[in-house]
């Protein structure tokens, strides 16, 4: 089991190594012969005009190998609910707290009205204990989203809360097979129970990795796919910490979309996945028996993430075009008339006072300080902009740190001053990503992009959606330890 991949330092790699064989062996014996307690797809609920309940609560999981079971914290039954929606029309989700602290759910990527966008004194009041709160929302894009708790978010996140949210379009090309791969890893320690979910040290690095490492909940699973067919292959990476260099062995695949947005089809070589993104592919699956891997190369040895087995006679011969998806609407940014704004991306050793006191304005009028919020850490590590959002106790909001009119165009160009990637986030819009000069990617729209050590990128997007809304590395360690902020569009 490969358990650090990607810029830990090599001191952090070694101790890990050694910490982690024993383990490692004991989880291999027990997964063989054991039963796994999922399938290989995670299963989906159609969202319809009436809505559904999520109950957030502490259930007990057995994750494989484990020896015991882990107090996760999940919406429903099983982990990772994945919600089936469609573009333009009415989704009503009834959160129920049934969690021992508040939580709110926060729904990545999509361009939904401020106060329904789950981040606690910010855009509503926190869901405390017992209590419920009704998203309610019509998601205007089709595409592949997630969501996930707003707050204490490395534990809540890291003990399993989150799920999927698909979106059909009306007009929703059709493939054989549509797979869903969800990634993430569990800080599971030798006893069976969660390791911390944060640390200073990886904190303050790279973030600290889990060493079981799943996919649909299972370790490297062998899911049966058509032969000779062409399936839509959708990869989430719900990792809190880790990037991924997706690649497929043993077929032919096209990326079609990032982040949910369409994307004229392009030949996979491999793409770093960090945090929080998407990637869907295109793929012509082999023959009849035939296995095609989905690997991670960001690690010294490719770490298997699944093992796609086609099954049946071929669907479809001859040459592989790509089915395409229609590309949103999205509004264009007027670069030519747009003021650059760069947001540095640097470590801080000490916590930034905030003289200049703006309290947050809801959306409801009331006015509001993050001085009750739980949702920032003790440490306040990192920056924006030399911004740090305030640690624990401190008694006023930060201003926002970048103001918008509405209709405006964004234009950023986040520039990383610091030894490790950052996965940059930004809630209720989607933005172009423009230019970057260290990982090739092509120009495509997003709501998330990793910004290399030492790299620019730049991005813009209409600010048409009105709201306070945060801006934030997806690292959760980096945003729960001061790489936060919000900008305001008015
Ligand atoms: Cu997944 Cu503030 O985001
Ligand atoms: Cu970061």
């Amino acid at each position: 089991m490969n358990s650090h991949a990607g810029p830990v330092s090599r001191r952090t790699l070694l101790a890990g190594a050694a910490a982690l064989t024993a383990v490692s062996l004991t989880r291999c014996e027990s997964i063989s012969g054991a039963a796994p307690a999922f399938s290989t797809r995670l299963p989906e609920t159609a969202l319809n005009a009436d809505g559904l309940t999520l109950e957030a609560a502490e259930r007990p999981l057995s994750l494989p190998g484990n020896v015991t079971s882990v107090p996760a914290w999940i919406y429903g039954d099983t982990p990772f609910p994945v919600l089936r929606a469609r573009a333009g029309e009415r989704a009503r989700i009834r959160l129920v707290n049934r969690l021992s602290e508040h939580t709110t759910i926060h729904w990545h990527g999509l361009r939904i009205p401020n106060a329904m966008d789950g981040v606690p004194y910010v855009t509503q009041l926190p869901v405390l204990p017992g209590e419920e709160f009704s998203y309610d929302f019509v998601p205007p894009d089709p595409g592949l989203f997630f969501f996930h708790p707003h707050c204490n978010t490395a534990e809540q996140f890291g003990r399993g809360l989150a799920g999927i949210l698909i979106v059909d379009a009306p007009d929703e090309p059709v493939f054989d097979d549509d797979v869903l791969c969800v990634l993430k890893d569990w800080r599971v320690g030798a006893d069976g129970g969660f390791l911390p979910f944060l640390t200073v040290e990886g904190a303050g690095r790279a973030g600290t990795f889990g060493d079981l490492r799943t996919t649909n909940l299972l370790v490297a699973p062998e899911i049966d796919v058509p032969a000779g067919a062409n399936i839509r292959l959708r990869i989430v990476n719900l990792d809190p910490t880790r990037n991924g260099e997706i690649a497929i062995e043993g077929a032919e695949a096209f990326v079609i979309a990032i982040d949910g947005n369409a994307v004229t089809p392009f030949p996979l070589a491999s793409w770093r996945l960090g945090p929080a993104m998407r990637v869907e592919l295109a793929v012509r699956t082999a023959q009849d028996g035939a296995r095609m891997r989905l690997l991670d190369y960001f690690a010294p040895q490719p770490v298997p993430l699944a093992t796609l087995v086609a099954r049946g006679t071929a669907r479809h011969t001859g040459v592989f075009a790509p089915l395409r998806l229609r590309a949103d609407h999205l509004p264009e940014p007027d670069i030519a008339n747009a003021t650059l704004r760069e947001m540095t991306l640097t470590a801080s050793a000490v916590a930034t006072a905030y003289p200049d006191i703006a309290p947050i304005i809801l959306p409801d009028g009331r006015s509001i300080n993050l001085l009750d919020s739980l949702c920032v850490s003790p440490q306040t590590l990192w920056a924006i902009d030399g911004q740090t959002w305030p640690e624990q106790g401190h008694q006023n909001t930060p201003p926002p740190i970048l103001r918008f009119a509405r209709g405006e165009t964004a234009y950023i160009e986040f520039f990383n001053g610091s030894r490790f990637p950052h996965p940059m986030h930004l809630h209720g819009h989607t933005f172009k990503v423009l230019s970057a000069n260290t990982l090739p990617r092509p120009v495509h729209w997003a709501d998330t992009v990793l910004v290399m050590p030492d790299e620019r990128v730049r991005i813009a997007f209409v600010a048409d959606n009105p709201g306070n809304w945060m801006l934030h590395c997806h690292i959760i360690e980096h945003q729960d330890t001061g790489m936060m902020a919000w900008f305001e569009v008015a």
